[in-house]
């Protein structure tokens, strides 16, 4: 038995020839969560949509709780319990909150098990609650983030991966969207984010991975990254 929840080693990856990866290597245990940084891009984005199965590898793979899953399509690696959350939220405006909320759970047939899930995301969020039948358009920018995480949660992931959760939110808000991650954690789902605000990213994750230009250039403890020099020069401006 593995103790990784995601292991990802070598991977090479890129669009019509253009190569973007070259040769990314990581791990996240179960109940970690796991921050990639690096500038915009760096390949962040790239990273994550070849893990979640939505852009195929050139070579290297991809393990899931030890089972090699490289390649396979996104909407397989969502019924094996691993869910996407892409950059700029994509929710559908003209749809009501329950609607896209229901979007997230559409492997489940079970209406009961739906509900349940509709449930816990409104505890999670309980702005949402308060939104459910309104269109989704209408709400804020940070509301329409929090939606898009709980539309990935009711898929009813092992590991969640989110991408770029601050993107267009005003600071204040950036904190309490990421804050909401640690309570995520809470239930039991691994979480594995990407963020071009390396501080806040940081100060949230357990272990973190930068990268540039498609490699990985340091990695460590949060802790141990955010004391380095390096970074502090490089991403915080210090
Ligand atoms: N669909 C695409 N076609 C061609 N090149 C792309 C595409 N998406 C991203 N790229 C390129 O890949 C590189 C990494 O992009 P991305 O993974 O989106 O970085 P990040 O998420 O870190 O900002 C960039 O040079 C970007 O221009
Ligand atoms: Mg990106």
């Amino acid at each position: 038995m593995t103790d990784f929840a995601l292991e990802v080693r070598d991977l090479y990856a890129g669009y019509e020839g253009v190569p973007v990866l070259h040769g990314i290597s990581f791990e996240v245990k179960e109940g970690e969560i796991v921050a990639i940084v690096g500038a915009n891009g760096a390949g962040k984005t790239t990273t994550l949509r070849t893990v979640s199965g939505l852009l195929r590898p050139k070579s290297g793979f991809v393990k899931f709780y030890g089972e090699d899953v490289t390649g396979l399509p996104a909407h397989v690696m969502v019924r094996k319990g691993l869910t996407y959350v892409p950059e700029g939220r994509r929710i559908f405006g003209k749809l009501s909150v329950k609607e896209n909320l229901e979007l997230g759970a559409f492997k489940e047939e079970n209406r009961e098990v739906v509900e349940q899930r509709l449930e816990w995301v409104c505890s999670l969020f309980p702005i949402l609650k308060e939104r459910l039948n309104q269109k989704a358009e209408t709400m804020s920018g940070g509301e329409q983030q929090m939606l898009a995480i709980a539309r990935g949660l009711m898929s009813a992931p092992k590991v969640i991966l989110l991408d770029e959760l601050s993107l267009g939110l005003q600071p204040s808000l950036v904190e309490k969207v990421l804050q909401i991650v640690t309570e995520i954690r809470r239930y039991g789902v691994t979480v594995l984010l990407v963020e071009q605000r390396v501080l806040e990213a940081l100060e949230i994750a357990d272990k973190g991975y930068v990268i540039q230009s498609g490699r990985v250039v340091m990695s460590g403890s949060s802790k141990d990254l955010l004391e380095s020099e390096e970074i502090k020069r490089a991403y915080l401006g210090m």
